[in-house]
């Protein structure tokens, strides 16, 4: 009885743990801003208003449905996406004053990823 209660207990935080990333909403995307002024006052103005609405085609912010496989290409390829464009997603995202690190840092918060 008892080591049934701990299978239930384990299989419950395991399947918590492994559950596969979910879709956001844009409520949730548009939720989410970068860690510091500098960077939040560049989001605001730029990336924000396209990375938080799902009719722009563009990957929510934060949504890991939509940034993994991007993410993967590696850091290199997606700043070279945004400073030069890449399909729909216009050259330099609309930030006419973002260096390669604010849009490094930025790329790296849309995508939730810490490291
Ligand atoms: C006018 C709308 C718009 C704005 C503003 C915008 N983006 Fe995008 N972005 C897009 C769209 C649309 C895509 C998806 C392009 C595709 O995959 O076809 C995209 C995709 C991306 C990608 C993924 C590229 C890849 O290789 O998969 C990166 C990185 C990116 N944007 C960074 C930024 C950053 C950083 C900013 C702000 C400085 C920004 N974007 C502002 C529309 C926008």
């Amino acid at each position: 009885m008892r080591i049934e209660r701990y299978g239930a207990l384990l299989a419950t935080v395991l399947l918590a743990s492994c559950q596969a990333a979910q879709p956001l909403t844009e409520a949730q995307a548009a939720a989410r801003r970068p860690a510091g002024a500098h960077l939040a006052a560049l989001y605001d103005a730029s990336c924000r208003s396209c990375h938080t609405r799902r009719d722009s085609g563009a990957p929510l912010s934060g949504d890991h449905t939509q940034w993994d496989a991007r993410w993967a290409k590696g850091p290199d390829t997606l700043l070279q996406h945004a400073v030069a464009g890449y399909n729909a997603m216009p050259a330099g995202g609309q930030c006419a004053t973002c260096t390669a690190a604010d849009y490094t840092a930025l790329i790296r918060f849309m995508a939730d990823q810490r490291q």
